[in-house]
């Protein structure tokens, strides 16, 4: 049932993109591959709850846009899910800190902008109908919560790009769950059904790729500059927990992507095969945090199988190598600004 490749090029005119994150070592790599890229332009940050608590989330953003020499609206949103009780953050993958346990931080100006996350996503979307595209790469709280306040955003937003899930393949907190669904299943099903131009990035794709340390080394001995430094650092961190939990990274030392695949599948949209279908979240029990798709054309009995909201676009396969390619060509691309320090005090 309806398998196709993405073919959907980009415009000459950048993309506007809110950039929906828990930064997060996948996170910041996603982050510097859109900054770094000449046909995104990311008009903004919302963070979340999830590899991080929220203000670690908002004081990573701000570090990470500062390290690059970029200045952009920043935002809090959820700290917690809808429904469950919130988890502590996986230190062990992603640092106390988030990045990889940095041994300091420098001084840089920012500070967040005073809206909710929520808020700035619907203020945004009304601002720019049909031109925004939020690519979301951590729990879906901000989302569900904008969809709360504004109720017509799906026929707002241009297109919803998320990370999460997995149909296939093997979850990674429990045997059907991806992380990002796990966190916060309700307002991930909200996300699902809420009737937008949708696309899944789940494990099904993120774990045919891992991005060997070495590729982060040769960007940041390329750039020579704090912010490739830090990824760099970051990565390391992320790459000893991969090599070492995970039978599938441990010959090679390196990480998963993840979060970067979300904006791959923007920027090159041919490298990936799709299969469209509607796709539920169980909320509740074992299977808590499964994302379970219609993959064929039955008539399934039971209710919430209906047909009257257009399918997810889920992605099922990616062209690995290439996409490391495309992922290496990026970042290597003269993309870095001097970072701008704060006063001293
Ligand atoms: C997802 O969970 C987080 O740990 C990563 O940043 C990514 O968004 C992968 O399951
Ligand atoms: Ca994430």
């Amino acid at each position: 049932m309806n398998i196709l490749l993405k073919q959907q090029p980009m415009s000459t005119i950048p993309r506007k993109v809110i950039f929906d994150t828990d930064p997060g070592v996948d996170d910041a790599m996603a982050l510097f591959y859109a900054l770094a890229h000449p046909d995104i332009d990311v008009v903004g940050i919302t963070t979340t709850f999830g590899n991080v608590y929220v203000e670690q989330a908002v004081t990573n953003a701000l570090y990470l846009c500062a390290l690059a020499g970029r200045s952009m609206p920043v935002t809090q949103g959820v700290g917690k899910p809808i429904t469950k009780v919130a988890e502590a953050p996986p230190e062990h993958i992603h640092g106390a800190d988030g990045l990889g346990n940095l041994p300091h931080r420098i001084a840089l100006q920012g500070q967040p902008d005073p809206r909710t996350s929520a808020q700035f996503i619907v203020d945004m979307a009304r601002r720019y109908p049909g031109e925004i595209t939020l690519v979301a790469v951590g729990p879906l709280g901000n989302l569900a919560a904008a969809l709360q306040l504004a109720p017509e955003l799906p026929t707002l937003v241009r297109e919803v790009i998320l990370m999460g899930g997995t149909v296939l393949e093997s979850g990674n907190v429990s045997p059907v769950a991806e992380a990002n669904i796990w966190n916060d299943p309700h307002a991930a099903d909200a996300v699902f059904t809420a009737g937008w131009p949708l696309t899944m990035v789940g494990l099904d794709v993120t774990h045919q790729l891992i991005l060997p340390l070495t590729l982060f080394q040769n960007i940041a001995q390329h750039h020579q500059h704090i912010a490739t430094d830090t990824l760099y650092h970051a990565v390391q961190f992320y790459s000893a927990f991969y090599s070492q939990h995970d039978p599938v990274v441990a010959h090679i030392n390196g990480c998963y992507g993840h979060d970067v695949l979300a904006f791959v599948v923007l920027t090159n949209p041919e490298l990936f095969t799709l299969q469209a279908g509607r796709v539920r979240v169980a909320t509740d029990g074992l299977a808590q945090g499964q994302t379970m798709m219609r993959r064929k054309d039955i008539s399934y009995p039971q209710h919430g199988w209906h047909d009257d909201i257009p399918p997810t676009q889920v992605c099922m396969d990616v062209q690995a190598d290439a996409c490391k390619a495309v992922i290496e060509a990026t970042l290597m691309r003269p993309w870095l600004q001097t970072p701008e320090k704060s006063p001293a005090k």
